[in-house]
C-alpha cells in the first residue's frame, strides 16, 4: 500500500462534530419555526412563543462543543488533508461557511443596530440551513476517495 498522509478523524471526533452540529441545526430550525409560525395569542395580540428563547439558550450551549470540535480540525486534519486535492475545495467551502456563521452569529449577539440585525439574521439562518449539505458532501467525498484508493 502506498504511503499516504491520512486526514482520518477519530470516531469520537466525527460523533462530536455530527451531534453538536446537528443540535445547532435543530435548535436554529426550531427557533425559526416558532418565530415565524409559532406565535401564541395573548391578551393584547400575538406574542412570542415561550419556548422560543429556550431554543437560543440551547443554540448557545451546543455552540461550545461545536466550536471545540471544529477547533480540533486545525491540529492534524486540515494540514494533513491539504494534500488531497479532491477534498480541498469541499474543505475550504466548509471552513468559509463556518466562518460566515461565526461572524454573523457574533453580530447577532453583539451588534444592536436595528438596520443591521434583520439582514444579519437572514444571512445567518439561510447559510445555517445549508450547512448539513456541505458537511455531507465533504464527508462522502472523503469516503469515496478512500474506497477508490483501496480498490487500486
Ligand atoms: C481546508 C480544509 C479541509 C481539508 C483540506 C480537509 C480534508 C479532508 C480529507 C482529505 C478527508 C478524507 C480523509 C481520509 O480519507 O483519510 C476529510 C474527511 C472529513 N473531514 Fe475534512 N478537510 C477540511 C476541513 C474540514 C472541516 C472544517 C471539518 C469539520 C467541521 C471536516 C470534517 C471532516 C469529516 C467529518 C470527514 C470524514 C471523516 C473521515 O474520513 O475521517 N473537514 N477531510
Ligand atoms: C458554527 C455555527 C454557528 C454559530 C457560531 C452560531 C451562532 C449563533 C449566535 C451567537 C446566535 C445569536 C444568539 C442569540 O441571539 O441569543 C445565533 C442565532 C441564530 N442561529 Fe446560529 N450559529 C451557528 C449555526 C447555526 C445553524 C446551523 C443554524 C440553522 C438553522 C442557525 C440558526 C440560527 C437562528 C435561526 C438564530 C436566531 C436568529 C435571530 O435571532 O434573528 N445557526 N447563532
Amino acid at each position: 500500500m502506498p504511503h499516504r498522509r491520512t486526514a482520518k478523524l477519530a470516531s469520537w471526533q466525527i460523533w462530536l462534530l455530527t451531534l453538536s452540529g446537528g443540535s445547532l441545526w435543530l435548535s436554529g430550525s426550531a427557533w425559526l419555526l416558532l418565530h415565524y409560525f409559532g406565535q401564541t395569542k395573548g391578551e393584547f395580540g400575538p406574542e412570542i412563543n415561550p419556548i422560543e428563547p429556550w431554543m437560543m439558550k440551547l443554540h448557545g450551549l451546543v455552540l461550545i462543543p461545536a466550536l471545540l470540535s471544529i477547533g480540533g480540525m486545525f491540529v492534524a486534519h486540515i494540514p494533513k488533508g491539504w494534500t488531497h486535492l479532491h477534498q480541498r475545495v469541499a474543505g475550504i467551502a466548509l471552513c468559509a461557511i463556518l466562518g460566515l456563521l461565526i461572524i454573523s452569529g457574533y453580530m447577532l449577539y453583539y451588534v444592536g443596530s436595528e438596520t443591521v440585525r434583520p439582514w444579519t439574521s437572514i444571512v445567518h439562518w439561510s447559510v445555517g440551513l445549508g450547512l448539513p449539505v456541505i458537511f455531507v458532501w465533504h464527508y462522502l467525498n472523503g469516503l469515496r476517495a478512500r474506497r477508490r484508493g483501496r480498490a487500486k
